[in-house]
């Protein structure tokens, strides 16, 4: 294997676009393997842990699929119940898991806090989600866009709504990385976190990736071949709710702004969604949605992820 055994996968733009492009490649073949009805035990008695300090459908339920589907157990872990969430502390709660699991995946607030438990865990440690990136639901994206288009490099895509979160950041990276060309649109106050912008704008003088940043959601969508939104309050943030429906109203993906992108553009949201707030109900249970096979591959790219970091 081209990842080496033992790596975290904390952020996309850790990893080259080699990397990237073997993980699709194996999330094909396992997505494959399990339609066929195919034993596929790569993580035989090997045990993933999942820390969650935020809710969760997709990432608890598709990591603990997979891990069964690879022969493998996952434990769910609520913060709330851990002494974690009695003040020990992300150190001690790393080396003590690092010697009972063989990989750990975490969903949390802060991203040092994922910086912190990789750098004390002797074991991989997998970001399931945090307030800077969401890389696992990148990569489920990649996939069904590669499926849909048949190819990654030199597509648009478009990503409206709080450019200033998760969803934002590792499209961002992810796209550069496969040479995707990516204009996100948001209001002045919601722009991309500088720093991974200028990154993600250096990657893509490599891979040929244009990145635009605007408040224009017209300018982003136009001739786009996949148009992605995200919820326009993340989890932490609900007491800003009003003032974000009002902000953002201007950003909705609906069927007037999806005029101006290609008449073949893919709509795509992480979910959960808000149907009347960042997308109408007739683009997302619409004909160019692909949400829930989106939601699906969540499933066959974390089991390469877990293949290729734990086997
Ligand atoms: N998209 C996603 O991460 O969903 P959950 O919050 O349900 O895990
Ligand atoms: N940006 C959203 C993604 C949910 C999967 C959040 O952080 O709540």
């Amino acid at each position: 294997s081209i990842i080496s055994k033992g790596k975290d996968f904390l952020q996309l733009a850790d990893f080259s676009t080699e990397e990237i492009l073997h993980l699709l490649d194996v999330a094909q073949e396992l997505k494959a393997k399990q339609k066929k009805g195919k034993p596929h035990s790569f993580l035989s008695g090997k045990v993933l842990g999942m820390i969650f300090e935020k809710s969760s459908t997709r990432t608890r339920v598709s990591f603990e699929v997979g891990m069964l589907q690879l022969g493998g157990h996952a434990i769910f872990l609520s913060s709330k119940d851990l002494q974690l969430g009695r003040g020990e502390s992300i150190s001690d709660t790393a080396k003590v898991l690092s010697r009972y699991v063989d990989g750990i995946m975490i969903r949390t607030f802060s991203h040092d806090s994922v910086e912190e438990l990789a750098e004390h865990a002797t074991v991989p440690v997998i970001n399931g989600l945090t307030d800077l990136h969401h890389p696992t639901q990148v990569m489920a994206d990649l996939l069904t866009i590669l499926e849909h288009k048949g190819k990654l490099s030199g597509l648009k895509m478009c990503y409206l709504g709080d450019g200033n979160n998760n969803m934002a950041h590792s499209l961002m990276e992810g796209a550069v990385k496969t040479g995707m060309h990516i204009s996100i649109a948001s209001p002045l106050d919601y722009l991309p976190n500088a720093k991974i912008t200028e990154k993600a704008m250096e990657v893509g003088k490599h891979t040929g990736s244009i990145v635009k940043v605007t408040t224009d959601p017209q300018e982003a969508v136009k001739d786009a071949d996949v148009i992605v939104t995200d919820v326009w309050t993340s989890m932490g943030q609900e007491e800003e709710t009003e003032k974000r429906l009002k902000v953002f109203a201007s950003y909705q993906v609906n069927e007037e702004l999806c005029k101006h992108a290609k008449n073949d553009f893919l709509f795509l949201h992480c979910l959960p969604a808000h149907r009347g707030e960042e997308v109408s109900a007739e683009i997302i249970d619409g004909p160019h949605s692909v949400v829930f096979d989106e939601a699906e591959n969540r499933l066959h790219a974390q089991k390469a992820i877990l293949k290729l970091l734990l086997a």
